[in-house]
């Protein structure tokens, strides 16, 4: 049976206090009605069907669901989608372009910087917004820097090897 994505099916979304929000996620411009209790992650996840971004704690704490909007690294579990209303957002699906990937991603498989998998979505986008926001010059900044997101798979010297090579590489 085909999955339904669509929450106007929903009860809980069906209310009548439920707002039209505009986003634009990976360059598609997209309208989904919300309910105002509704998070970033779970529009991204539940009304787009982007499941690359992650839950983890859902309380701001692992950086599991670290997403660029307006290209600046935010914590979706902690952002309401009413609040980014008009705002572009890109997940893990929408770094790579015309097919090849990323730096960081082609990074992140060279150091072999995973093991599970689960926070690389998250580890990757805050790299990405961490290098844009150019505050880190050593690896022990980049370490501080990149300390909201967690791994616990103990991955965490590969992921700053990664993200240093790709540093390294864009000065
Ligand atoms: S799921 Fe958002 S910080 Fe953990
Ligand atoms: S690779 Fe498993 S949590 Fe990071």
């Amino acid at each position: 049976m085909e999955k339904d994505n669509n929450y106007n099916h929903n009860p809980l979304y069906n209310a009548t206090n439920a707002s039209l929000v505009n986003l634009t996620i990976n360059g598609k411009h997209t309208q989904i009605q919300v309910q105002p209790w509704v998070s970033l992650l779970d529009a991204i996840r539940d009304h787009h069907n982007l499941t690359g971004t992650k839950k983890g704690c859902d309380h701001g704490q692992c950086g599991a669901c670290t997403v660029l909007c307006d290209g600046k690294r935010i914590l979706s579990c902690l952002s309401l989608a009413v609040m980014k209303d008009g705002s572009e957002i890109t997940t893990i699906e929408g770094i790579a372009t015309d097919g090849e990937l990323h730096p960081l991603q082609a990074a992140f498989i060279e150091h072999d910087a995973f093991q599970c998998g689960y926070c690389t979505p998250g580890q990757i986008c805050s790299a990405i917004g961490m290098l844009q926001e150019g505050k880190a010059t050593t690896r022990e900044e980049v370490k501080e820097q990149m300390s909201g997101n967690l791994c616990r798979c103990g991955a965490n010297t590969n992921i700053i090897d990664a993200i240093m090579e790709v540093k390294e590489k864009s000065l």
